[in-house]
């Protein structure tokens, strides 16, 4: 299985499965920036290695205080971590809910977090009538029995932002929020629809957000967690030390200063996105709307070609998906994949299109 350590993206098992060289993989089953990381990002690795024979800085100063001037927020109420997953694992250590209300489908790591403390959750279900998108009516039937919600925002698989509405009476509920905003600076209404200066002031919100997936850096491992500095103090107490290393330091300072990356990123999307849809549904594929750099989409003949067969028929040909079947709340039916530039669209639609012909 091509998720055999619970995400999409890893080539080495890609390579094991399909007999290929890691390098060779279009891979659409992890989501990223298709535009690599930022030029800054070379230069530092050329230029800044002799650094690594001290220390990062354990306070991770300089690019705290880039966060804070960047969103608006005071560097009391940002701490950095080694990718947005140490810090969903974080939050979660130091809130010790009993019980989590997650809407499903949804990234894997928040139960796995709930679980690891002894924590249970249980489901808001996000319907497929809705486009996957949280309603008023589920929140409100989940929030009695959770003490803590954790939600993406857009979630994971579905690529949906929480509308405002269902986000204030959340906020109003006076229950502990974590949002998980990882991919939330593909959409062009970050700006509004990030709650992360409410979480700087707030008792009970928490913002997690991701500098992998935008810069195009997973393998450099960085984020960051937004929150009142009472709770910041609480979660850096039971950090490990220097758990951000300095070369992410230098990176992260550097990549969100860069905004004519961040304006190439967006216009891409905004004209690439539609585009690809338009393609796979005119194969019959359903698309879902999407708030970012992913689709979620759904198999118009599941009994006769699942997502399974489809990502082993893919992947020997070089190309991964997402098998969104893993996602607790979808079926055989369901496949994520992200959004890349032009050319590799049309790979992938044509490599869609070969196996879907002569199904009907
Ligand atoms: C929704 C979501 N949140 C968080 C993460 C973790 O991101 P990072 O690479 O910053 O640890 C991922 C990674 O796939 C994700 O999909």
């Amino acid at each position: 299985m091509l998720e055999r350590y619970g995400h999409g993206g890893d080539l080495l098992t890609a390579a094991e499965t399909f007999g290929l060289s890691a390098k060779t993989f279009l891979d659409y089953s992890s989501n990223m920036n298709p535009f690599g990381p930022p030029a800054a990002v070379k230069t530092i690795f050329e230029e800044r290695w002799a650094d690594i024979a001290a220390y990062p800085d354990p306070a991770v100063r300089e690019l705290r205080q880039q966060i804070a001037d960047r969103y608006g927020v005071p560097a009391e109420s940002v701490l950095a971590g080694n990718g947005a997953a140490e810090l969903i694992d974080l939050v979660v250590r130091v809130l010790q809910p009993k019980v989590t209300a997650l809407a499903r489908p949804c990234f894997v790591e928040y139960e796995e977090a709930v679980h690891k403390i002894g924590g249970s959750a249980i489901d808001i279900r996000l319907r497929e009538e809705e486009d996957f998108e949280l309603s008023e009516a589920a929140l409100s039937e989940a929030i009695e029995g959770a003490d803590l919600l954790f939600l993406g925002h857009p979630n994971n698989p579905t690529g949906r932002l929480i509308p405002q509405s269902v986000l204030a009476k959340a906020a109003a509920s006076g229950k502990r929020i974590v949002l998980d905003e990882a991919f939330i600076d593909f959409s062009p209404e970050e700006e509004e629809r990030s709650m992360i200066r409410q979480a700087a002031v707030s008792e009970t919100l928490f913002v997690i957000r991701s500098m992998t997936k935008f810069f195009a850096i997973p393998g450099i491992r960085l984020g960051f967690i937004v929150a009142h500095p009472d709770w910041i103090a609480k979660l850096r107490a039971l950090q490990v030390a220097w758990s951000v290393n300095t070369i992410a330091q230098l990176i992260g300072t550097e990549v969100l200063a860069d905004r004519d990356y961040a304006r190439q990123t967006l216009e891409w999307l905004l004209a690439e996105r539609p585009r690809l849809a338009s393609r796979l549904e005119a194969l019959g594929i359903k698309t879902y709307p999407s708030d970012t750099n992913y689709m979620l989409l759904r198999l118009p003949h599941p009994e006769k070609l699942d997502v399974k067969q489809l990502q082993r028929k893919l992947g020997g040909r070089g190309v991964l998906i997402r098998d969104a079947s893993l996602f607790k709340g979808l079926d055989r039916a369901y496949l994520r994949i992200a959004i890349k530039l032009r050319g590799d669209n049309e790979r992938l639609v044509s490599e869609l299109e070969r196996e879907l012909n002569g199904l009907q």
